[in-house]
Formats: C-alpha cells, sequence, structure tokens
C-alpha cells in the first residue's frame, strides 16, 4: 500500500472509532430508523452505508443475503422491497441490534438475522438472486469484536466471500459490493475476477478521503 493510502486509513480508523465512541446511538438512514451500541458499525456517520443503501436495485420476487449486515441497514432498506432478506454477521452486538432493528421497522416477517462466519451458519438452500456485501477492507488486525466491521488483513475475508459465494447464487444472480479507493479497489476485483467473476461499475462517488465504488459482480 502505498504512503498516502496509508496514512488516510489511518485517518479514517481514527474518526470511525471517535464517532463509535461518541457519535448518536439511534440514528435514521433513508426514512429508516437504526440503534446501535458503539460495539456496532455505525450506519450514520461514515457514507458507506448510506451510499450502498441508496444504490439498491432489489426487487419485489428477490431473495436477498446481506453479508456483515452491522446495523441491519442494508438488510432492512432491502427488506421493505424484497420477498425475503437473510442477514449474516460474526460481531454478536451487530446480531443482537440488527434483530432489534428488523423488529423496529416492522420487519420480522421478511428479514431474519443469523450469527456466524461469512456463509458458515447458513442452510445450502435457498439460492439467492442478491448478495450485498459491504465488507471491511483495512489493512489491520481485528483485536475486538468491533474491529471485524474495519479490517480485512490481506483481503483473505474478501477472497474467502467470492470462493464461497459462487455456490450461493442463482443462476442470474448477482453480488453487489461497496469498495474503496484507498484499500485498493484493483486488487480486489482482480481477487474477483481470478475467481471467475465478471464485474461492472454500477456508480461511484467521491468524498474528501476517498472514491467509494459499488460494483455488480456476475459469474455468467
Ligand atoms: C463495514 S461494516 C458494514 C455494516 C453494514 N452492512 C453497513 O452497511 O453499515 C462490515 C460488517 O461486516 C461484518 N463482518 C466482518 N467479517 C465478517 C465475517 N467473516 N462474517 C460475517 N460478517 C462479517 C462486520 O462485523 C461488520 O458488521
Amino acid at each position: 500500500m502505498d504512503i498516502v493510502n496509508k496514512l488516510k486509513q489511518s485517518i479514517v480508523v481514527w474518526l470511525i472509532k471517535g464517532v463509535q465512541k461518541f457519535g448518536q446511538h439511534r440514528v435514521r438512514i433513508l426514512g429508516n430508523t437504526f440503534e446501535i451500541s458503539d460495539k456496532v458499525f455505525n450506519p450514520k456517520y461514515y457514507y458507506t452505508s448510506k451510499f450502498m443503501a441508496k444504490h439498491l436495485t432489489v426487487t419485489p420476487e428477490d431473495v436477498v443475503l446481506d453479508m456483515g449486515t452491522g446495523s441491519g441497514v442494508q438488510a432492512i432498506t432491502a427488506g421493505k422491497i424484497a420477498a425475503k432478506v437473510v442477514a449474516v454477521d460474526i460481531n454478536p452486538a451487530a446480531v443482537e441490534y440488527a434483530r432489534k432493528n428488523v423488529i423496529a421497522n416492522n420487519l420480522e416477517y421478511t428479514v431474519s438475522v443469523v450469527e456466524g462466519d461469512l456463509f458458515s451458519p447458513l442452510d445450502e438452500k435457498p439460492l439467492f438472486d442478491v448478495i450485498l456485501f459491504t465488507p471491511p477492507y483495512l489493512e489491520g488486525q481485528p483485536r475486538s469484536d468491533f474491529d471485524h466491521a474495519l479490517f480485512d488483513p490481506d483481503k483473505a475475508l474478501l477472497k474467502k466471500f467470492f470462493k464461497e459465494a459462487k455456490s450461493r447464487l442463482k443462476p442470474d444472480g448477482y453480488v453487489q459490493m461497496l469498495y474503496s479507493s484507498i484499500a485498493d479497489h484493483q486488487q480486489a476485483l482482480a481477487i474477483a475476477t481470478k475467481q471467475g467473476w465478471k464485474h461492472k461499475l454500477v456508480t461511484q462517488e467521491k468524498t474528501f478521503s476517498e472514491l467509494f465504488l459499488i460494483y455488480k459482480l456476475t459469474l455468467n
């Protein structure tokens, strides 16, 4: 990683950790309310959550997986439209609050939340029409449950995700993933390409610190 991105990543970690501690714990995103604790990725202050939620293209027929749900923001936004949503997170606090938020948004018949590492807590069926993925992408070692929201050392999680996601999509299904220029998005795409995925840029937006990019990835 070059020195500029290394510096930007350190600033982003510092900012996010501050916001987790001192930011509001009851926030609104696109008309939905989310309650979180300081151990759950706050969807309000760091732009990625809202940016991804704004660009969901799920349809009423879709069965959706929200991988790494955090507060449940993508699952709940998708759940207002889709037929069914399953949300997964490795952080027990995220699972607890995502479940609370699903109930607070009256979506308990549409959205279910499970705890575990990537696809491990899921049955082999059903297959999904859409998998939403807002992964951690900073370099560093996770040292707490919350740190899983930030760090993916050597993109190990990304590699595992693209390997395992292959057998979880319906034939015309797709992955929608958010990534950032400060974490070498080209390398992230190369990992997916190596595993047989094709990608298309859906949209991108530049903020003061980084360029956020949303991709659609397919196997066909
Ligand atoms: C950047 S946060 C995004 C949270 C949420 N999707 C949003 O848009 O605000 C990444 C989330 O992925 C979760 N995560 C990290 N590694 C995971 C894994 N191996 N399995 C499941 N979830 C994971 C983290 O705990 C965190 O909640």
